[in-house]
């Protein structure tokens, strides 16, 4: 028979469940998330289900992890929907703590990754990488997990993680699963709510541009001025605004010289009528 899932709010309840599935001898994932649930992320419930029994999703809005001038305040926020999709997706529990459970009077650790975190969205998102880690390994300690798991779209945020968790031997196992998309091509966000109809039709020039470099590349360029030239105006023509389009290894998101010569990673942020998104496309070499 299955049972109803758990809603944990405190850690001592997150403590109390991670007990009772170590006692059991049941492997924990972890799926980290902010709410707002789409497909993407029960892709990656569905995903833990395989890798292991005991299925834990965290939602929690994580201050840290946004700018002061960022969508903090209006970020869409359904915990009761939330629940609902996760549980039917196959969790079998939410941690969902207060920013004061998570951050007590007094907190004063930061976790901090170098130049990873620097580049590409760490540009306009200066403190961004920082407040990821820090949630990301408090969760990760705190759960006892085995395995975590994380979409491909925020390709910089699992490199990041990565490393946090090779530099510090964090014992858990990552896995990144693949971008979720809409039938027309644009990656699945929590933040596309915020697209008017307008600016939802600008916004499928970023996947398109992409689409169109990874076509290149596929046909065999791999001079960087020539694939990424086109993609800021194909966006601009589509009435955004490009912050970045770089292709970089797909392992530790290093720079090239001119030419690409290994695979690599084609990453890009744009902002339509006021809404940032990311994509980006794996480019085999
Ligand atoms: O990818 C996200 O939704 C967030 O950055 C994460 C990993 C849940 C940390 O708050």
């Amino acid at each position: 028979m299955a049972t109803r899932m758990k809603i944990l709010r405190t850690i001592a309840d997150l403590y109390a469940w991670r007990s009772a599935q170590k006692e059991a001898h049941r492997p924990i994932a972890l799926v980290p998330t902010m709410g707002a649930l789409h497909e993407g992320h029960l892709s990656l419930i569905r995903r833990a289900k395989q890798e292991a029994d005991a299925i834990l999703v965290s939602i929690f809005v994580n201050p840290i992890q946004f700018g002061p001038k960022e969508d903090l305040d209006k970020y869409p926020r359904d915990f009761e929907g939330d629940c609902k999709k996760a549980e039917s997706a196959g969790a079998s529990a939410v941690f969902a703590p207060t920013p004061e459970e998570m951050y007590p009077e007094g907190f004063q650790t930061h976790v901090s990754v170098g130049p990873l975190s620097e580049c590409l969205c760490g540009k306009s998102r200066p403190t961004h990488f920082g407040g990821v880690c820090t949630v990301v390994l408090k969760l990760f300690l705190a759960s006892g997990c085995d395995i975590a798991l994380f979409g491909q779209k925020d390709y910089q945020q699992y490199q990041v993680i990565t490393r946090m968790v090779k530099d510090l031997h964090v014992p858990v196992k990552l896995i990144s699963c693949p971008i979720v998309r809409e039938a027309d091509g644009l990656a699945l966000s929590s933040r596309n709510t915020y697209l008017t109809a307008d600016a939802r039709k600008a916004a499928l020039s970023l996947p398109r541009a992409l689409d169109a470099v990874a076509d290149a590349w596929s046909k065999g360029e791999r001079n960087l001025k020539v694939l990424l030239q086109p993609v800021g105006d194909a966006i601009a023509k589509a009435g955004g605004r490009l912050d970045y389009a770089e292709i970089r290894t797909a392992e530790g998101l290093k720079e090239f010289g001119e030419k690409a010569d290994c695979d690599a990673v084609l990453a890009a942020a744009a902002v339509f009528d006021g809404v940032r998104l990311i994509d980006n496309r794996l480019l085999r070499f």
